[in-house]
C-alpha cells in the first residue's frame, strides 16, 4: 500500500548519503509502487545549485551504480520509467540551515500536502540547530491530522551527557513521537530476519538461555578503511561510530525478551530492558586498536595516521572489541562479545551463537574435547543467511565425528529485491510505523554502558595498539577471548 502523500524535505541534498543511500532507497520504493503520486522531494543545502542541476547530478550517480556490482545500490539498469516518475519531483531548494530566514521558504513546499519528513542528513553537530530553525520557521507543528516527523542520523550524541543535552534540546521542538532515530542496520533484511527466526519458530526460544548458550560474539569487521572521512571518523572513532548504535542494535535483537508485539513502544520497551540490565564495560574488558599499512585483500594500504583528515599523532581506535555482562535471569554469566573494526582480512558482519558443549563423551574416536561446539550463526553480510554448525559422524568403520554445516542462504530461498537498507525505514517513517527506530531513552541506556571505556581511553594517553591493516585486529581482542579459554570466529573463511 503506497504510503500517504507526504513531502520529503532532505538537509544534506549535495552529500554522500543522500547520493548513495536516500535516493536508490527511493528509486527502490518509486519501482515498488510505495510512494503517492503527490510525493515530493525537497533537497536543501548551501551549496548554489538548481532543481536541473540536483536532478542531473543524482541521475549520474544513480547511473555509477549500474556499473559496479560491488555499489552497494547495484542495478545493472535503471528504469527509465520510475526513475523519470521520481526525478520530476526533486526539488532543490538552497539555503544554510542555521538561518531560520532561509528556510522559511520551505512552509510554501510543505503546504501542499501538510504532511512532512525532514531528513537531517547532515554532520551530527547540526542536528540541534535544525531542529531548532525548522521548529522557529513554525514547519514542525502537526495541525489538521498531518504529520510533521524528523529523521536524526546517527551519531546521537558523542557520549552519555552530550546525548542527554541533545535530547532534552530536540524535545523543546518535537514530541517524542515526531522523532525518528535512525540507524540503518534495522533496515537490512538479514537484521529484521532475526526476529523472524526467533519468534516465528518454536525451536529456539527454549534454548535461547544461559543454560544451552555458552557466549555470544557480534562481530562487524571492514575491509574498508576511513575512505576520506577523515574528518568525521577522527573525533569519533570505532567505538562511537559503531557500537552504541549499530552493534547494540544487533545485540538487542539477540538477546531482549520477547515482546508481545511488534508495536513500537513494545519493542522499544523489551530493549531497554536488556539495555539497563548490561553492567557499564571496564576498561578491562575494552580494546582499541588502530590499523597501521599493510595490505587488505591484495591492496596496498596506508596507516590510519597518514590518512587525509586525520593527526599524525592520532589515538583514534578504528577497532574495538568489548566484553559485556548481562545481569539477568536468562542472561547471567553468558558473555556478549562485540568486535568491529576498519581495514580488517574480510569483511563480515554476523551474530555466532556458541552453544554448551554435550554434557559428556561417548565417543571413544573423538574425545570429548574434540567435539565440535554447536554454533548457530547469523549471517548479516556479505552472505545473509543462517548457518548452523552441528558434529556428525564421519563415514568409515570408526565413530568419528566432524563439524559440519547446515545452511540457509538467503539467494538460495528466495528471489532477492533490491534493497540498500534505507527502502523499509523511510517507508517505515512515511507510515508512522517507529517500531524500528531508536527511543531517547535506549540511546541514553546504550551510552551508560560503553561511557567508562570512552573516559578511561580519553585520560589513557599510550594510545591505542597499532595492527596491521589486512591482518585479523590486535592482540589484545585476542587476549580478551583468549583469557576466557575462547576465541574468535575467523574473518577470513568462505561462507
Ligand atoms: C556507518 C559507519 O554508520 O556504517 C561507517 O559510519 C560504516 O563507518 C558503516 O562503514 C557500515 O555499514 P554497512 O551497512 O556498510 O555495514
Amino acid at each position: 500500500k503506497p504510503a500517504p502523500p507526504c513531502t520529503l524535505i532532505i538537509f544534506g541534498a549535495h552529500g554522500d548519503l543522500t547520493k548513495r543511500l536516500l535516493m536508490p532507497a527511493l528509486y527502490n520504493l518509486t519501482s515498488a509502487h510505495l510512494l503517492d503520486d503527490q510525493f515530493t522531494v525537497i533537497g536543501v543545502d548551501r551549496v548554489d545549485s538548481n532543481d536541473d542541476e540536483w536532478r542531473k547530478s543524482l541521475a549520474d550517480t544513480m547511473q555509477e551504480f549500474t556499473k559496479d556490482p560491488d555499489a552497494e545500490f547495484y542495478t545493472p539498469e535503471i528504469n527509465q520509467d520510475w526513475w523519470g516518475w521520481l526525478n520530476q519531483r526533486l526539488h532543490y531548494h538552497k539555503a544554510d540551515f542555521t538561518d531560520v530566514s532561509q528556510l522559511q521558504g520551505l512552509a510554501e513546499h510543505v503546504n501542499k500536502t501538510g504532511n512532512a519528513v525532514f531528513y537531517l542528513a547532515v554532520a551530527s553537530r547540526f542536528f540541534a540547530t535544525v531542529v531548532e530553525n525548522i521548529g522557529k520557521a513554525g514547519l514542525t507543528k502537526q495541525e489538521n491530522d498531518h504529520f510533521r516527523r524528523v529523521v536524526i542520523e546517527k551519531p546521537f550524541g558523542s557520549d552519555l551527557d552530550s546525548s542527554k543535552a541533545l535530547n532534552a534540546s530536540i524535545l523543546k521542538v518535537l514530541d517524542e513521537s515526531q522523532i525518528y532515530r535512525i540507524d540503518h542496520f534495522l533496515g537490512k533484511e538479514t537484521v529484521q530476519n532475526i526476529l523472524a527466526m526467533r519468534f516465528g519458530n518454536s525451536v529456539f526460544e527454549p534454548l535461547w538461555r544461559r543454560e544451552h548458550i555458552d557466549h555470544v560474539q557480534i562481530t562487524a569487521a571492514e575491509t574498508v578503511g576511513v575512505e576520506g572521512r577523515g574528518a568525521f571518523y577522527e573525533p569519533t572513532g570505532a567505538l562511537r561510530d559503531m557500537i552504541p548504535n549499530h552493534l547494540f542494535q544487533l545485540f538487542a535483537m539477540i538477546a531482549m525478551e520477547p515482546p508481545n508485539s511488534f508495536s513500537a513502544e513494545t519493542v522499544r520497551t523489551a530493549k531497554e530492558q536488556l539495555f539497563e540490565a548490561v553492567r557499564p564495560v571496564t576498561p578491562e574488558d575494552s580494546v582499541r586498536g588502530q590499523y597501521g599499512g599493510g595490505t587488505v585483500q591484495g591492496k596496498q594500504v596506508t596507516a590510519y595516521r597518514e590518512s587525509a583528515g586525520v593527526a599524525h599523532d592520532s589515538n583514534t581506535e578504528t577497532y574495538v572489541a568489548l566484553k559485556l555482562h548481562v545481569d539477568n535471569w536468562r542472561w547471567a554469566d553468558v558473555p556478549f562479545y562485540m568486535r568491529t573494526g576498519k581495514c580488517l582480512t574480510g569483511r563480515r558482519t554476523e551474530i555466532v551463537v556458541h552453544f554448551r558443549h554435550a554434557p559428556f563423551g561417548m565417543f571413544h574416536d573423538t574425545p570429548m574435547d574434540k567435539l565440535p561446539q554447536n554454533t548457530l550463526t547469523l549471517n548479516i553480510q556479505p552472505a545473509q543467511g543462517v548457518t548452523w554448525n552441528i558434529a556428525a559422524k564421519i563415514p568409515g568403520p570408526k565413530m568419528e565425528l566432524s563439524g559440519v554445516e547446515m545452511k540457509f542462504r538467503y539467494e538460495d530461498a528466495f528471489k532477492l529485491t533490491p534493497n540498500v537498507g534505507y527502502e523499509t525505514l523511510l517507508y517505515d517513517c512515511l507510515t508512522g510505523d517507529a517500531t524500528l527506530f531508536q527511543r531517547a531513552d535506549n540511546i541514553d541506556a546504550a551510552w551508560k554502558v560503553v561511557d567508562p571505556a570512552l573516559k578511561a581511553w580519553a585520560a589513557d594517553k599510550s594510545g591505542p595498539e597499532i595492527y596491521q591493516a589486512g591482518s585479523a585486529g590486535p592482540k589484545g581482542a585476542e587476549a580478551l577471548l583468549g583469557r576466557d579459554g575462547r576465541q574468535w570466529a575467523p574473518l577470513n573463511q568462505p561462507e
